[in-house]
C-alpha cells in the first residue's frame, strides 16, 4: 500500500488549486500585489494586481497632475503678470482745496490724510504747511488744545505756523506752493516747497509761498 503523500512537501500546487477553485481571498490574490513578482499567479489564471494596488497607482497619478498643473498655473501667471505695467499709485502733487472762504482763522486739518497738508489762515495771509517733521521726515500732530504741532517720533514742537521752537527739529515745516485757479479756488502744488534753511533768508515770503486774503 502506498504511503499517503505529504502536503508540505510540495504546497505550491495546492495553492494555485485552491485559488483557481475560488476559495475566498486567495482566489483574488497570489503573492504580493506587486506586478510581475508572483509566478503562481499567471500559472493559475489569475490577475497578478489587485483591485487595491490600482487605486493607490490610481491616487498617485492623480497627485502627481495635480502637482503639475499646480506649477504650470503658477508659471503661466508669473508669464501674464510680467506683461502687466507696475504703476505704484501716488497722490497728485497738484490740485485744488477750495476756496479761500472756506477756511477759517487758525489750522485745519482736513487734508492731512489725503494730501498730507495743514492750511493755515492768518489775519492777512494763507500758507500750507507740508506736514513733515524736518528732523527726520514723520508725520506731527496738531494739538489744538495747546496751540502747536507736536511730532510723536523725537518730541520736536512747532507753533501754529510751523515754526520749530523745541526738540531736535532744525528748521521750520516746509510751505507749498499756492495760487488761485481761474475759477477762485486755491490750487496747491506740493512739489515746489519753500524752505526757512538754519541759519539762513526765509522764503516763507517769497511769491508763490501765500495767498493775501
Ligand atoms: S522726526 Fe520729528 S522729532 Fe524726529
Amino acid at each position: 500500500m502506498a504511503a499517503p503523500e505529504s502536503n508540505t512537501a510540495n504546497p505550491k500546487p495546492d495553492a494555485a488549486k485552491t485559488a483557481a477553485s475560488g476559495g475566498g481571498e486567495a482566489a483574488k490574490f497570489v503573492g504580493t500585489p506587486a506586478v510581475g513578482t508572483s509566478k503562481a499567479a499567471p500559472a493559475a489564471g489569475l490577475p497578478t494586481v489587485g483591485p487595491a494596488a490600482g487605486g493607490i497607482n490610481q491616487r498617485r497619478r492623480s497627485l502627481v497632475w495635480c502637482a503639475v498643473a499646480g506649477f504650470l498655473g503658477a508659471w503661466f501667471i508669473a508669464f501674464l503678470r510680467f506683461f502687466l505695467p507696475r504703476t505704484l499709485f501716488e497722490p497728485p502733487t497738484v490740485f485744488k482745496i477750495g476756496y479761500p472762504s472756506d477756511y477759517a482763522l487758525g489750522v485745519d486739518t482736513k487734508w492731512q490724510q489725503k494730501y498730507r497738508i495743514w492750511v493755515d489762515r492768518t489775519p492777512d495771509r494763507m500758507f500750507v504747511i507740508y506736514a513733515r517733521c524736518t528732523h527726520l521726515g514723520c508725520t506731527p500732530d496738531w494739538k489744538a488744545s495747546e496751540n502747536k504741532f507736536k511730532c510723536p517720533c523725537h518730541g520736536s514742537g512747532y507753533d501754529s505756523e510751523g515754526i520749530n521752537f523745541e526738540g531736535p527739529a532744525p528748521r521750520p515745516m516746509d510751505r507749498a506752493r499756492v495760487e488761485l485757479a481761474p475759477d477762485g479756488q486755491i490750487i496747491v502744488d506740493v512739489s515746489q516747497l519753500f524752505e526757512w534753511p538754519k541759519g539762513q533768508p526765509s522764503h516763507f515770503s517769497d511769491p508763490g509761498s501765500f495767498l493775501n486774503v
